[in-house]
């Protein structure tokens, strides 16, 4: 052999053996691409396992999406210490055990969407302590079972939009603390006590078209810190005594384009602080009853563009907490729901000397004012289209 073999001999060598090191300094599953040892997309693979121990244990963004993983075992993704975003959309996943992504100590985003996932169990998220962003649209999700985010305190963003979710459970977000944004999907049916028990520090709760028959007692129970809690567009039922009793530091509570049978109670401590309510373009059904409404410690009021029935309460109305002293205003921001021949005119429009007071304002009689606000209602729907077509779209 010359020189020139030999060294091209050295040469071929030495490349075989730095690309075998390579090889085996980032192990690689087949069905993926490691684009490096921080970067590994396993995409439209058709794995049915998640093949934790075959990847680099570096990799930091891992993407597995359309996948048909079934289930998401416990502990699934053990090992993999450094990564920090990790996609499972598109998969075939109904189940997410307990403890599914613990051992992930820097996991900031994880987005698990497009997937048939039907709940949201126990202790699902438990023990993701960094992680930022919980992407959970677009699923089949109808149940989030309490302590599902038990542990997993600092997420800022929780979105669970576009999902069959008809009911909050008690303690459903317990263990969410500093969420920036928690975004519901529509259609919630029902929302059990203590539904947001332990949230602290949100910024933004939004709960958009729901459909409930009630905001029950204790709904808000053990919220505490918000910056902004906002119940729109929605059928609210019945407000029930201390739907929002023991919450604690909303800074703004905004009930706006609701639809609300009845006011039973509103009732707002000084100790729950709530500095800011504004109630705007609601419908009301029937007036709140005198003494319903409480409004303690508040700094900021706006109810404006609501409609409330202008029968024999509605002196009340003009004279309660709702107005704060400021009848005139009120009635010139504020419109008639019913009698229809009052519909959709401004409170101020009307004479209201002209409205007798109800009998039961002194001295109430408890079965006689809902039963009259029953008729109210029945003769109002029955010919009011305007108001029901608004109500309908509410609904
Ligand atoms: C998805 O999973 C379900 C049950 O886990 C199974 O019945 C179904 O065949 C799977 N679909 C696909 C496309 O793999
Ligand atoms: C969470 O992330 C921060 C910033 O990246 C890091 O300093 C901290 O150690 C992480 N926490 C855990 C438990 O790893
Ligand atoms: C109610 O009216 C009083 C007197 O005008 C005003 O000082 C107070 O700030 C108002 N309260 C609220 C909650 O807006």
């Amino acid at each position: 052999m010359d020189i020139s073999s030999v060294m091209l001999l050295r040469m071929v060598v030495a490349l075989v053996c730095a690309s075998l090191a390579i090889a085996v300094a980032i192990p690689c599953p087949s069905q993926c691409i490691c684009l490096s040892q921080a970067q590994v997309l396993c995409n439209t693979g058709g794995l049915i396992e998640i093949p934790v121990n075959k990847l680099p244990p570096t990799v930091e963004h891992l993407s597995l999406t359309k996948n048909n993983f079934p289930l998401i075992r416990s502990d699934a993704f053990n090992g993999l210490r450094y990564l920090k975003k990790l996609s499972l959309d598109g998969n075939n996943i109904s189940v997410i055990k307990p403890f599914a992504f613990r051992g992930l100590p820097k996991l900031r985003e994880l987005s698990i969407q497009h997937t048939p996932l039907t709940t949201v169990a126990q202790f699902a998220f438990a023990g993701l302590q960094n992680v930022t962003a919980i992407l959970l649209g677009h699923n089949k999700i109808h149940k989030v079972e309490g302590y599902a985010f038990a542990g997993t305190s600092n997420v800022r963003l929780l979105m669970l939009n576009s999902n069959p979710l008809h009911k909050i459970e008690t303690s459903a977000f317990s263990g969410l603390t500093v969420v920036e944004h928690l975004i519901l999907p529509s259609g919630i049916k029902i929302i059990e006590p203590d539904a947001f028990s332990g949230l602290d520090s949100v910024g933004l709760i939004k709960l958009p078209y729901m459909d409930l028959t009630a905001l029950r007692p204790h709904t808000f129970r053990g919220l505490s810190h918000v910056h902004v809690l906002q119940i729109q567009d929605s059928d609210l039922g019945a407000i029930q005594p201390a739907a929002f009793e023991g919450m604690t530091h909303v800074s703004s509570l905004k009930l706006l384009n609701n639809k609300i049978d009845s006011i039973q109670e509103l009732k707002f401590m000084s100790e729950s602080k709530v500095k800011s309510l504004k109630i705007q373009g609601n419908h009301l059904l029937e007036t709140p009853l005198q003494g319903s409404i409480f409004l303690d410690g508040l700094e900021h009021l706006s109810v404006v563009e609501n409609h409330f029935p202008c029968d024999c309460h509605i002196h009340s109305l003009l004279e309660g907490p709702l107005a704060n002293g400021s009848s005139g205003e009120f009635a010139s921001k504020n419109y008639c729901i019913s009698p229809l021949h009052f519909n959709g005119r401004t409170i101020s429009s009307i004479n209201v000397h002209n409205i007798g007071r109800c009998n039961d304002e002194i001295l109430r009689d408890n079965w006689d004012a809902p039963a009259r606000s029953v008729t109210v209602y029945n003769s109002w729907i029955g010919r009011n289209i305007f108001t029901v077509a608004i109500m309908c779209l509410i609904r």
